[in-house]
């Protein structure tokens, strides 16, 4: 038995694939799930200890805190998984929904490394976030959603800084569309929030709505991937960088993990940005500076990745 790996949102998709792999590599994994039948199924899995942890109930947490602590096999890794999906026009959110959004995706990791932490300390162990390619990129539709992502990339980064200096790495995976149950976990309330939709939204949300009854033809596998033609990865490319950020000796902040199509779109997004950035009187470089330094970020982190001694 290697080490002792805890990760919400095990019942389905990118958590349920990545429990498998770690159990596959003899890793004990505690499989945090909500539903007793998802705890059922998982129970008679070789290295896979289920446990009831909603990641928004304390009491949950707490209990589970105490469950591994007397296991005896410490933890050594936190994958904050966990997250709910949503799309729809902000004002078709409610409170309630925005909120819970929140709570989930952003509040969820927080408290969960909170309550794990002295476990994690004492392991010198590893925290992993999933956050998304929407941490980059925003879009309409999708506010609520990437505005959560965006938030959690804040948090790894404020947060690798204040373990590292103990030897706890935290890392964040940013997968692009991958296949899982998101979009069907999704669907009823971004159904009803389009039905909310008031002008001037609601001529598109009819459309939108409308389209659902003629679902489009599935990805083309010859054509080029484009908004339209999306086609999704599978977990494994999130379990692969996972399992580095786990159990490197070098492991990365941040792991973009997508398709060739989901990249370029990353990438020119923060070119953008960077572009933004340095479109000011006050502080800006020339096209020789930028690329200067560029050359002089990529040279450190090439002599950062090289392997020690
Ligand atoms: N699939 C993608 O395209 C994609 C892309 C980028 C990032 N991600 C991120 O990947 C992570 C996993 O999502 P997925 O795609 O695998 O979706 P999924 O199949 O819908 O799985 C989501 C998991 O989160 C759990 N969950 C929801 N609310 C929870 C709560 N309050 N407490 C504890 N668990 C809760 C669900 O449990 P129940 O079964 O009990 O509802 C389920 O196990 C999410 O953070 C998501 O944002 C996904």
């Amino acid at each position: 038995m290697q080490k002792a790996v805890l990760i919400t949102g095990a019942s389905t998709g990118i958590g349920r694939h990545l429990a498998h792999h770690l159990a596959e590599r003899d890793h004990l994994v505690y499989a945090a799930v909500r539903k007793e039948a998802d705890l059922a199924a998982l129970s008679s899995i070789k290295n896979i200890i289920p446990i009831k942890l909603d990641v928004t109930n304390l009491e949950q947490i707490e209990t589970a805190v105490t469950f591994i602590t007397r296991q005896g096999a410490g933890l050594y890794g936190l994958v904050n998984n966990a997250g709910l999906g949503g799309l729809g026009y902000f004002t078709t959110w409610s409170e309630a929904e925005f909120q819970q959004i929140f709570d989930v995706n952003v509040a969820g990791p927080w408290r969960m490394s909170n309550a794990f932490l002295d476990l994690l300390l004492a392991a010198q162990g590893r925290i992993v976030n999933i956050g998304s390619q929407g941490g980059t990129v925003s879009k309409k539709l999708y506010g609520p959603y990437t505005m959560t992502k965006h938030a959690l990339e804040a948090y790894t980064v404020a947060l690798n800084e204040e373990l590292r200096p103990f030897h706890v790495h935290v890392s964040i995976v940013q997968p692009g569309g991958i296949v899982s149950n998101i979009g069907a976990n999704g669907m009823p309330d971004m159904v009803a929030r389009l039905r909310r939709a008031r002008p001037p939204f609601a001529d598109e949300a009819q459309q939108i709505l409308a389209s659902f009854d003629n679902p489009p033809a599935p990805p083309d596998p010859e054509a080029p991937e484009s908004e339209t033609n999306r086609k999704p990865s599978s977990p494994e490319i999130v379990a692969t960088a996972v399992y580095h950020a786990l159990f490197a000796d070098k492991p990365k902040l941040r792991y973009m993990v997508g398709t060739q199509w989901e990249g370029d779109r990353v990438i020119n997004m923060l070119i953008q940005r960077l572009l933004d950035a340095n479109d000011s009187p006050v502080h800006n470089y020339s096209r020789a500076e930028l690329v200067a330094l560029l050359d002089q970020h990529l040279q450190a982190r090439n002599e950062a990745a090289a392997p020690s001694g």
